[in-house]
């Protein structure tokens, strides 16, 4: 099968990684979360005690990996296995701090390139079709409303035991959006050559087989 890039850009809970996860095991495609890169960092910084400043003097000591486990691929910092670690709120946060650097997305974004330069690969981000591959054959922009991607957000806290309350998360939701699409280092935009997939009404099988027909078009056009 012919071997493309597809970069999947989008807002926070609108299904992204899902999306890239299973359009890259149905292309038998590399998937890479550029989200996990982002939040390795942050854990590192984290458990260091850096600020921003402190973490772009680490940089040359922060090795990022991904392996594949039984349950998908994991995110490696300086080979230690830290896929669990990476997912709490603590680390979203720092995460979400650090990303505005310049230094350290330069630092990342050089990486995901290299990693692009077989094709063949899925990669999900904030800045992977403007930024990161601006070349890319197939750019996805998914979205879906505030108060939808709050309602999944919600759900996926109930199910972890948390007692989440709506109307915070759906602020949550509302100041990330204004985060991302509001920095001045490769905020989050739409590129003008994106299919925009807005899956408010979808379940996730409708979305699923959107993505496939919107992927197999590209391929077999
Ligand atoms: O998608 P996520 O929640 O795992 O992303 C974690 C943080 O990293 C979030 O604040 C957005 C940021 N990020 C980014 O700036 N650029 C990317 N390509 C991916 C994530």
């Amino acid at each position: 099968m012919k071997k493309i890039i597809v970069a999947i850009d989008g807002y926070s809970s609108c299904g992204k990684s899902t999306m890239a996860k299973a359009l890259a095991q149905y292309a038998g495609y590399t998937y890479v979360d550029t989200g996990a890169m982002y939040r390795a960092v942050a854990l590192y910084a984290l458990e260091n005690g850096l600020d921003e400043q402190q973490t772009v003097a680490a940089l040359p000591e922060i090795h990022i990996s991904f392996i594949h486990a039984a349950d998908g691929q994991h995110v490696c910092l300086n080979g230690r296995d830290v896929e669990t670690k990476i997912r709490t709120l603590e680390v979203g946060n720092k995460a979400s701090q650090i990303s505005p650097v310049k230094a350290i997305r330069q630092f990342l974004v050089a990486q995901q390139q290299a990693m692009g330069e077989a094709k063949g690969i899925v990669m999900d981000g904030r800045d992977i079709g403007t930024v990161v591959f601006p070349q890319a054959e197939l750019k996805l922009f998914l979205t879906a409303s505030p108060e939808e991607r709050a309602n999944r957000r919600f759900k996926e806290l109930q199910e972890k035991g948390e007692n989440p309350v709506y109307e915070e998360v759906l602020r949550d939701v509302n100041d990330r959006d204004y985060r991302d699409t509001h920095r001045a280092e490769s905020p989050l935009r739409q590129a003008q050559d994106a299919v925009v997939v807005d899956n408010t009404d979808m379940t996730k099988d409708e979305q699923i087989a959107h993505i496939r027909r919107i992927f197999d078009d590209y391929i077999n056009r």
